[in-house]
């Protein structure tokens, strides 16, 4: 996958893109990164790129022929996709990312100081993208979020495909505790079937484990299922020692997971 990315900070993209995760998948091929510094295509003595806002308002707009003709740099293909960042946009969650990993290439566009001039969004721009209801100073962050978070779901980028599927949020659930060495420690210990090699009984605790986590930290999340069998649930719960409920904070679970097995 392509990606290029148009920005007043080209120097804060490239110095996150070349280390770890993405600077790997970078040399494997996986990622072809283009930077594009907006200022390059700026007129006159100062190579300003902004200005005031017709009608008022604090702040400048950077202008709409400076983003366009560094647009007009890059070689879109039909399935190209041009991105804005910014917080009027379409929330960043996996199924938005499902669907941008599909694409060939991403033209990631960052503002500053107060936005864009609305002309280039919508003549330009595919889709516009927030990564939270709170305002950056930029869009640098958040363009560097969106990609880290392909990254993880692209193929060969993480060593361990596995690790990436029960990333938080990847299947609308968040991912159920873990632990490592040593088994015990401060009076805490690792849950038995953890310790047991007994992968089979493993799969089943981490997907009950699963779903208690979605239930304790994000109820909103649990309506998106409508698959959850929720007696085998209550049984899973009833199941858990006091000690282990207690070790993952879900001692408060009983009363909800009952509401829901009704
Ligand atoms: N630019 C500024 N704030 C942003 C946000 N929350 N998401 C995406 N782009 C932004």
């Amino acid at each position: 996958m392509k990606i290029s990315f148009i920005t007043l900070f080209p120097e804060f993209i490239k110095s996150y893109i070349q280390t770890g995760l993405l600077g790997r998948a970078q040399l494997n091929n996986i990622f072809e990164f283009e930077v594009y510094n907006i200022r390059d295509n700026a007129e006159g003595n100062y190579k300003s790129v902004d200005d005031t806002v017709y009608g008022g308002g604090d702040g400048a707009l950077i202008q709409y022929a400076p983003l366009k003709k560094t647009l007009d740099q890059i070689e879109l293909a039909s399935d190209s996709a041009v991105i804005y960042l910014s917080p009027q946009g379409r929330p960043l969650d996996s199924a938005l990312i499902n669907e941008l990993k599909n694409k060939k290439h991403l033209v990631l566009v960052s503002g500053r100081y107060a936005g864009i001039d609305q002309r280039f969004i919508t003549r330009h721009v595919h889709i516009e993208v927030s990564i939270g209801d709170y305002v950056l100073s930029g869009g640098e962050l958040p363009s560097l979020v969106l990609v880290e978070c392909l990254s993880r779901q692209c193929d060969g980028v993480l060593g361990n495909q596995k690790s990436s599927k029960e990333d938080s949020f990847v299947n609308n659930f968040l991912e159920a505790p873990q632990f490592t060495k040593p088994v015990e420690i401060d009076g805490m210990t690792v849950p038995q079937v953890l310790t047991s090699g007994d992968h089979k009984k493993i799969e089943v605790w981490k997907k009950n484990m699963s779903v208690l986590m979605t239930l304790s930290k994000r109820e909103d999340l649990i309506a998106s299922h409508d698959h959850i069998n929720w007696p085998d649930v209550l049984s899973f719960y009833n199941s858990l020692s006091e000690e282990d409920k207690n070790l993952m904070q879900i001692h408060h679970l009983l009363e909800k997971i009952k509401k829901y097995s009704l």
